[in-house]
């Protein structure tokens, strides 16, 4: 069998601990060799259920175990300076998304990888059951062409509700988007935002905010996103709505996210008739059920086959530089109250 090849991650807090490291230590082509944090006890924590030395300073790590692949795991506003100091000590780099605070610092994680390096962001709710099994339908022509997506997200997924969108419909070309002003009035409304979410990337609203993607195709892509969702309800929602159907995906939850896909055929395909207003359920078999950490585990998988052969990962640098952009775009249009090209961002 061929050697493992060395691993360490930079980040001991949550999602390294319910998500990364699990998947990792569960892979027979990957070797735990260090775990980093800034707080050593959590680092300790870490490497005492999961293995791999304990580090507080990722350079040192860096420098004594040179680890081939490093997974980035730090908040959303701390990606970029490990990142680049994993390629530039000759990893491959798995990235938290979003990839970075802005498409400058994109450009510059691109250019220490040098063609040579492979970086990777874990956007792994395409890695969804429900989500999976949606773009097959759609890729398949199984509702004709997809003309539009309506989405609805809890805050938590906005970032990866952006990749959705951009991955089952395309470049996006033009940003429009509104944050409500109702929580700026209301100071006293529960919140429940997530305190990680980067603050000039995120449509930084706590309580409801709406962007409008155009993609180059010609889809239109819609989402509400808003705090007041319980992740235990809903994650997201979506229909995708084509020339022949539409679909809808609902019951996506964060302790079970394999959720539901119905079908809906438009009435010229059902020869005038209506059809039945619950839809077609399309079934599919995820190999588990379960929460987030389904998705986290195939995703991470698919990174890692990537760079065991050396292809590019499911998610690129430059694709990654393009969802910040439209996170970049859709800040600007809130702030400048107007719709805004993606090339003036890029
Ligand atoms: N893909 C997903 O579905 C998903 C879900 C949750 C979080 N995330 C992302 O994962 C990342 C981490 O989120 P989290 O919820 O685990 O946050 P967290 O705050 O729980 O953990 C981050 C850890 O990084 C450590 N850290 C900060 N600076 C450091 C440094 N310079 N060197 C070493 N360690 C350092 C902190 O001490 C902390 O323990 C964020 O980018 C977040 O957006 C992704």
């Amino acid at each position: 069998m061929a050697e493992k090849a060395t691993v360490a991650v930079i980040g001991c807090g949550g999602v390294a601990g319910y998500a990364h490291l699990p998947a990792l230590v569960k892979m027979d082509n990957v070797q735990l060799v260090g775990v980093c944090d800034i707080d050593a006890a959590k680092a300790k924590e870490k490497a005492d259920r999961f293995g791999g030395k304990v580090y507080t300073d990722y350079r040192k790590m860096l420098a004594e175990l040179k680890p081939q692949r490093v997974h980035v795991l730090t908040p959303e506003s701390v990606h970029v300076a490990p990142a680049l100091d994993a390629l530039k000590s000759g990893a491959d780099v798995l990235i938290e998304k979003p990839l970075a605070e802005s498409v400058a610092s994109c450009r510059k994680l691109t250019g220490a990888a040098n063609g040579e390096r492979l970086i990777g962001i874990d956007y792994n709710y395409r890695f969804i059951p429900v989500m999976e099994k949606a773009h097959e339908v759609v890729r398949d022509g199984g509702i004709g062409d997809l003309l539009g997506i309506s989405l609805a997200c809890h805050n938590f997924c906005w970032h990866h509700c952006l990749d959705l969108s951009r991955w089952l419909a395309g470049p996006v070309t033009r940003v429009r988007a509104t944050e409500g002003r109702k929580a700026q009035a209301d100071p006293g409304a529960p919140l429940r935002a997530f305190p990680s979410h980067h603050p000039t990337v995120m449509l930084g609203h706590p309580m409801v905010a709406s962007a409008q993607l155009e993609h180059e195709h010609g889809a239109i892509t819609h989402i509400t996103t808003t705090s007041q969702f319980d992740l235990q309800d809903l994650m997201f929602e979506m229909r995708l709505i084509g020339t022949h159907g539409w679909l809808r995906i609902d019951q996506v939850r964060i302790e079970d996210v394999v959720g539901r896909l119905r079908r809906f055929r438009t009435r010229h395909e059902e020869g005038g008739v209506t059809p039945a207003s619950n839809g077609e359920l399309i079934e599919f078999y995820p190999a588990s059920r379960g929460g987030l950490p389904i998705s986290f585990s195939a995703s991470i998988r698919a990174f890692h086959r990537a760079a065991d052969s050396r292809l590019a990962a499911p998610t690129s640098a430059e694709y990654g530089a393009e969802i910040v952009a439209i996170e970049t775009a859709a800040r600007k249009a809130v702030d400048e109250g107007r719709a805004v090209k993606l090339s003036e961002v890029m």
